[in-house]
């Protein structure tokens, strides 16, 4: 690797390694430019070329990117592929067991939480559970369009649901399997799914979660909320069903409702591993996820069918130049819009092959991340810059006792990543050999928007993207902020681009500088980025002020060594409270009523379980002593 003082810039650059520019898709920066100039002259022959790779049912009748940015000349709509029907399972699967002869490839290496677990996936095996899933989902009573909640973690399983949902055009929404009840009844009501995938429960590290009571609680919830007559209208009753997966590691004995619940093994067992795919249209729904909303409530981001698959398997095989002996780790959940774009489709859509963690970066010891490299001889490795800042707070020792010399490419996402996990990230993993694609993009973008493409572009440390962009404005914005699937409320939509009418807001802060790279600066608005996760301050201030004792709650960012920014929370009491560390700790505790405590004093059940998250567990007595009798 070379590097250069640009003259009159105080930044180094680092140009891309001859060796990987060899064989890139990409190979140089006039190639790039070439590409980049034809993505945006001649859009249409740019995309069907994109497009020409996987199978169409029926062709597109017309352009093949149709859109309107601006505001001032009508409603706001993008439009890829108008016309023709296809299958997104067919594309990542079929295709490339069929046409391409990869059954025998690995499309997944499994990776437990503990490191004696672990399983590889073909794509033929990855094919026939999907055809099984599939079935399943049919026999439940599933078609095409109905809304499949999961809430799983990260076990082959959960992409065998979510693939299973679009053989047969069910959108799935993926609840990331550490959200609360309370979180997994709001995205469930909203989005009024018909079925729950859900497993007993994971082990996370060392932590147990209980996966199947939460879903319990959220179900109960969900039907707390829906008016009695719903309940009656079968294809409107929100949760009428749960598939439940087996008991992947034996964890707890979990409840049992024989009405309602469906136990995976068991159905997965009888069915077919034959299903035909439905053939959808190019704009038909693919998968709605939330993300958080600057107006506390999150805000479901549906994502359609063909503009998602071009997009996600175009930036994975250029971000990543993927190769066919590439083995290729994103460290991210499926739950996030990354791991549904580059744990997923991206790299399926490109027959590549994947690890799949379902563990953490510290267990069961602090160098896990570098074990699981050397022992799948990963190439290249997608993470996000507070699990670096993290890692690094152990030294070289971790890193040392394994074999990184595998590792060709790395990248970034979620937040700015400082110059300094940078260069540690360069030159302690990377060992001064890869490129560090800093790649910036968002839920709604469904896949990269900023970044370096790793052999034509050379890059500046802590400069979170490089010089031009690619091919954003035309494609990015596949998301539809949706409020129902069919009605999609396009005035939700309109916020994005009422700005600056013909383009885009991200909502974030960015700095160019002389030589045309990019510096994202973070959130400009109320949002607040946790680990690269993003949090709305509207949404921790209200649930502050929830609290008997708050009069007023304002909530800031401050920088944070690991996470990149923290919550930094004021509060205003009222009149008779006073400020100590139990109310401190019942703050940060704050926004959890506790509804199964409520429901057992309702029905005078004593048997209460554990009470110790609760703020006051002695008002329990209190609410016991005043029950009222008489309904
Ligand atoms: O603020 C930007 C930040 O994450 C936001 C999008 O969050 P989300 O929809 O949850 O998607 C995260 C994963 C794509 C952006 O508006 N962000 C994302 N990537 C970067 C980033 N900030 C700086 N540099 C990045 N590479």
């Amino acid at each position: 690797l070379s590097t250069m003082v640009v003259p009159g810039s105080q930044h180094k650059l680092y140009h891309p390694p001859e060796g990987l520019q060899k064989d890139a898709h990409v190979p140089d920066f006039n190639c790039y430019l070439e590409l980049y100039k034809k993505s945006i002259e001649e859009p249409d022959v740019f995309w069907k070329e994109v497009a020409s790779d996987f199978y169409w049912k029926k062709p597109p009748t017309g352009q093949i990117l149709q859109y309107n940015f601006d505001v001032t000349k009508g409603n706001i709509y993008v439009k890829c592929m108008e016309g023709a029907t296809t299958n997104m399972c067919y594309n990542v699967l079929d295709r490339n067991v069929k046409d391409k002869n990869l059954g025998e490839r690995v499309a997944f290496y499994w990776e437990g939480n503990s490191p004696d677990h672990r399983e590889a996936i073909t794509y033929g095996q990855l094919l026939g559970q999907v055809c099984r899933c599939s079935n399943t989902l049919k026999q439940m009573g599933v078609r095409k369009g109905d809304r499949v909640a999961i809430y799983l973690p990260m076990i082959p399983e959960l992409v065998y649901t979510m693939l299973a949902c679009t053989r047969i055009g069910a959108v799935h929404s993926i609840v990331f399997a550490g959200f609360s009840a309370e979180s997994l009844c709001e995205r469930i009501m909203d989005s009024q799914c018909s079925i729950l995938v859900t497993a007993d429960g994971v082990y996370r590290g060392e932590k147990l979660i209980n996966l199947k009571q939460i879903a319990d609680e959220a179900l109960e919830k969900c039907r707390e909320n829906i008016p009695v007559e719903t309940l009656s209208t079968p294809c409107r009753v929100p949760c009428p069903d749960e598939l439940r997966l087996p008991v992947v590691f034996p964890v707890v004995q979990t409840p049992w409702d024989a009405a309602c619940d469906v136990c995976w093994e068991e159905v997965m067992g009888q069915v077919s591993e034959q299903c035909e795919p439905e053939w959808l249209d190019a704009e038909d729904p693919l998968f709605i996820l939330y993300t958080s909303g600057s107006t506390g409530k999150p805000k479901g981001v549906l994502h359609t069918v063909a503009g998602y698959l071009l997009y996600t398997s175009l930036t994975f095989k250029y971000v990543f130049d993927h190769q066919p002996d590439d083995v290729y780790w994103c460290t991210a959940d499926i739950g996030w819009i990354t791991g549904h774009s580059y744990i997923t489709y991206g790299p399926l859509a490109n027959g590549a092959t994947s690890v799949l963690f379902e563990g953490i970066p510290v267990h069961p010891h602090v160098g896990r991340f570098w074990e699981v490299i050397e022992k799948y001889r990963v190439t290249k490795f997608y993470t996000a810059p507070t699990a670096i800042r993290l890692l690094m707070k152990y030294g070289l020792d971790p890193v040392q006792k394994y074999d990184l010399s595998s590792l060709r490419i790395l990248g970034t996402v979620g937040e700015p990543i400082n110059p300094e996990a940078w260069h540690w990230y360069h030159e302690v993993i990377g060992q001064k050999r890869c490129p560090v694609v800093d790649t910036f993009w968002q839920t709604e973008t469904g896949g990269h928007v900023l970044t370096p493409l790793p052999a034509a572009t050379p890059l500046k440390p802590g400069s979170a993207v490089s010089y031009h962009h690619i091919y954003t404005v035309y494609t990015v914005f596949r998301g539809r902020v949706k409020g129902r699937v069919k009605e999609p409320r396009s005035g939700m939509l309109f916020t994005y681009f009422k700005k600056f009418p013909g383009f885009y807001v991200t909502g974030d802060g960015c700095r160019r500088d002389k030589d045309g790279y990019y510096w994202i600066a973070g959130r400009i608005d109320d949002m607040i980025n946790v680990s690269g996760h993003l949090l709305s301050t509207a949404e921790v201030e209200a649930s502050l002020t929830d609290h008997g004792a708050v009069a007023e709650a304002a909530v800031v960012s401050r920088p944070h060594t690991v996470k990149g920014e923290c919550l930094y929370c004021f509060v205003t009491l009222k009149d008779c409270r006073e400020f100590n560390r139990t109310l401190v700790d019942e703050l940060k505790r704050q926004g959890k009523i506790m509804r199964r405590v409520l429901r057992q004093i309702a029905r005078n059940e004593k048997d209460l379980g554990d009470l110790s998250t609760m703020a006051d567990p002695k008002v329990v007595e209190v609410l016991f002593n005043h029950r009222c009798e008489t309904a």
